[in-house]
């Protein structure tokens, strides 16, 4: 028999580190699936080296781009989530120095477009070309498939089916199955936004007839879905006049690939900008028009007339789609 001395030590492949604590204050962000600091800490620690690049694709609430912030290294976050970016960015922030540290976020989803639930059902369905229809259970219907459009902004889970489960009108679905034994009940399109890989089995086993299920995940299938967007302005009235202080034809922007905030001089973006200064809230008829020549840019300041009323604006721009907005003079 042979015995070696060895004081050299390796990590046993079961690792014993405590959770996360639900009284501890500090390290809890409210994230559902975050794990303790500790794991991530030995794994960075085991495979690089201060000033590294370490990337986390399913950062969730951030704690590897945290750690690796603490750890001096450098890190690339990503998340299918909107409330894993923003958790991940307050935390982020809360650790950094007050100085320019160089943390950018970068917005490759449509996050912004579906801040509102029921607009970014109305935007999904003009996008995927889907008859809406008046029902509790589905949005919409096309080629004969009954949508559903799931919550967007984070990926659609198993949970998020339960509302069709529930309001399924079972007695129909039973009478096709004996009409049909061998046909599908119900051709199903579930719409979505990243989703859980067995979102459709759970559909099909959760109801007890024959579903056709297919989903259409809009970062997946559709990734290069153009979305209409209204465009936005800040117009005000000062010194009697109304200034046109900015303005955002989100549709334009999104062909030019510019971010709202990168804009530096929104004439460069105008066509025209006519102004109707007594609306009739009907038809646009307006006294004020300032289509710039070749070379030019529109004005984008303009006296307000003694007879003003209701003063209705229309911005036109390189696409020629047009904002129009009414307002009352002072
Ligand atoms: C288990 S959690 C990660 C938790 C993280 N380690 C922490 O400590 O907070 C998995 C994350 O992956 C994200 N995710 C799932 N599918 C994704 C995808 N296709 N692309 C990007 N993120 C995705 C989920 O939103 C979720 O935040």
């Amino acid at each position: 028999m042979i015995y070696i001395e060895s004081t050299h030590k390796t990590v046993d492949d079961v690792w014993r580190l405590s959770m996360l604590q639900p009284a501890d204050k500090i390290e809890p962000t409210g994230y559902p699936t975050q794990k303790p600091e500790t794991v991530i800490e030995r794994i960075i620690e085991a495979s690089t080296n201060p000033g590294d690049l370490v990337f986390d694709c399913f950062m969730g609430s951030g704690t590897t781009p945290a750690v690796a912030l603490k750890m001096g290294r450098k890190f690339i976050g990503a998340d299918i989530n909107l409330t894993a970016v923003q958790t991940t960015t307050k935390r982020l922030l809360n650790l950094l120095p007050t100085s320019d540290c160089g943390l950018e976020i970068y917005n490759v989803n449509n996050y912004d477009i579906f801040k509102n639930p029921t607009q970014a059902k109305d935007l999904l369905l003009e996008a995927l070309e889907i008859q809406p229809i008046n029902s509790s259970v589905y949005d919409g219907e096309k080629d004969g498939q009954m949508v559903k459009i799931m919550p967007v902004n984070r990926i659609a889970t198993k949970a998020d089916l339960n509302n069709l489960i529930t309001n399924l009108d079972y007695k129909t679905l039973e009478q096709r199955q004996k009409d049909n034994p061998n046909q599908y009940v119900e051709d199903i399109l579930l719409v979505c936004m990243g989703h859980e890989p067995d979102l459709a089995a759970t559909l099909k086993k959760e109801v007890p007839y024959k579903l056709n299920v297919e989903i259409v995940d809009i970062l997946r299938d559709r990734a290069n879905i153009e979305f209409k967007r209204d465009a936005e302005a800040l117009i005000r009235i000062e010194d009697n006049e109304l200034i046109i202080e900015n303005f955002y034809p989100m549709n334009l922007l999104q062909k030019l690939s510019i971010m709202k905030d990168n804009v530096t001089d929104w004439k460069e973006l105008v066509e025209s900008v006519m102004i109707n200064w007594n609306y009739d809230g009907a038809v646009l008829e307006p006294k004020e028009i300032d289509v710039p020549s070749k070379n030019d840019f529109v004005k984008g300041v303009y006296v307000i007339t003694k007879e003003a009323g209701t003063i209705r604006v229309k911005i036109t721009d390189l696409l020629s789609e047009s904002l129009e907005v009414s307002f009352e003079s002072e």
